[in-house]
């Protein structure tokens, strides 16, 4: 007897042909291989987990709370969370906010998705950073937004360029949807906005009325250099929407983030929210109140400070030792990336198989890059790996860079 298969042809939706894959989801299963170091994810350093403190959260809640725990809980988020949440941004960033405006979310990737979908109509413009977070790239796309990025310099956005774009939007009836921002130790860059721009971006986002998206997932991990106002305590107006996440200061694992926006907003995310996954994790949430309630984020962000601190320093030392001249690298007061430029002559998208061969990954520019114009960039994490891995990582890039260079003519020796 012969049996035929016969494949049923699925006729996907427009939306998933601009929904690319991530060069980081990709690359994080080599991230995990013994035999790659690897610059690319960025992941907290597992030696800054509080495990044991964990463990007795974990056993209280299901001790005292199981019942609930592991039930279902508010789309909203857990009450006590969110006060936890209220007396965190007061305590850390200065911000005023009551309850009514938070809502917790599956991490603050969840958040970008939601304001993309609710705040955007496919095909509308809206600003970021150039370069920006892949992940919120990959959020807005998921509703075909129409990016506008803005060129970054050592001080953050060019900030006189947003207002230039902004202008030359609203004149063809096109008013941007918003603007995104990670002003405090920025993902990719590590680049912190000085406060004369962050008021700058509140005054052209007033004049214009525009809503601006505060993404602050770093903040707390300042190594040097003065703390800078977030925009959400500068902001007069209602009109900065901020998101916030435990993955770097407590663990990813748990999924846990938050958006702090007006009560109306709010109410709308909710609605979305009911329809992506009813609830964010309501243990994860139990775990994260706890975890705030005994105030365990004090001590642990230290050590995580004083750990990265120490590995951004050796990553920097190894760059200025081994790296190619020519080259040059953002030096971050915080945070868990530098950016490093090579030479122009050098496509890092196009490296990054050799890199792989040598035993080494990064994530190339272009991945953060709207305008596709960071060919010759890469974004490097320095809190995953130990300090001997990231000499040795170092040294590898910079041994592939010379190679390559040694056959490219280089563009910037050639003076062009
Ligand atoms: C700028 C930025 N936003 C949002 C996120 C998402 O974080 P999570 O979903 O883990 O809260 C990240 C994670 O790396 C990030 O760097």
């Amino acid at each position: 007897m012969n049996i035929v298969l016969i494949c049923m042809g699925f006729r996907y939706s427009d939306l998933l042909r601009n929904i690319r894959p991530s060069e980081i989801r990709q690359l994080s299963k080599y991230a995990a291989s013994k035999d790659v170091i690897s610059f690319s994810g960025g992941m907290p350093n597992p030696l800054t987990f509080p495990i044991a403190d964990m463990e007795k959260i974990m056993d209280d809640v299901l001790e005292e709370s199981g019942d609930i725990a592991l039930q279902y809980g508010n789309t909203g988020g857990l009450d006590a969370l969110k006060s936890e949440i209220k007396r965190l941004v007061k305590e850390t960033e200065n911000i005023n906010v009551d309850e009514q405006d938070i809502i917790v979310t599956s991490g603050s990737q969840q958040g970008l998705y939601e304001l993309g979908k609710i705040l955007v109509n496919p095909g509308e413009p809206i600003i970021t950073e150039e370069p920006t977070y892949v992940g919120a790239i990959s959020a807005f796309d998921a509703n075909l937004v129409d990016f506008h990025s803005v060129d970054m310099d050592e001080e953050g956005m060019r900030t006189d360029q947003t207002e230039d774009v902004v202008k030359k939007l609203v004149a063809e009836g096109r008013s941007p949807k918003f603007i995104y921002v990670i002003p405090t130790f920025q993902n990719p860059t590590g680049i912190t906005m000085n406060e004369d721009r962050r008021k700058h971006i509140l005054e052209i986002a007033s004049r214009y009325d525009i809503p601006v998206i505060e993404d602050n997932p770093y903040g707390e991990l300042r190594f040097s250099g003065r703390r800078m106002p977030t925009l959400k305590s500068l902001d007069q107006e209602d009109r900065v929407i901020y998101l916030g996440t435990f993955s770097k200061i407590m663990c990813p694992g748990l999924r846990i983030g938050y958006t702090v926006a007006p009560t109306e907003l709010i109410s709308k995310i909710n609605l979305l929210k009911q329809a992506l996954d009813l609830s964010s994790s309501t243990f994860s949430q139990f775990v994260a109140w706890q975890y705030l309630k005994r105030d365990i984020h004090k001590k642990q962000i230290p050590k995580s400070i004083a750990l990265y601190r120490t590995l951004k320093d050796t990553m920097l030392d190894a760059l200025n030792e081994y790296f190619p001249e020519g080259s040059s690298w953002s030096k971050p007061d915080g945070g868990m990336f530098l950016w490093a430029t090579v030479d122009p002559s050098i496509n890092t998208t196009d490296m990054l198989k050799e890199a792989l061969a040598s035993g080494v990954i990064y994530v190339s520019g272009n991945a953060f890059s709207p305008a596709k114009k960071q060919w010759n960039s890469m974004r490097l994490n320095y809190t995953f790996s130990d300090e001997a891995a990231i000499n040795s990582g170092i040294r590898k890039l910079s041994e592939l860079l010379k190679k390559k260079l040694s056959y490219n003519e280089p563009v910037s020796s050639a003076g062009k």
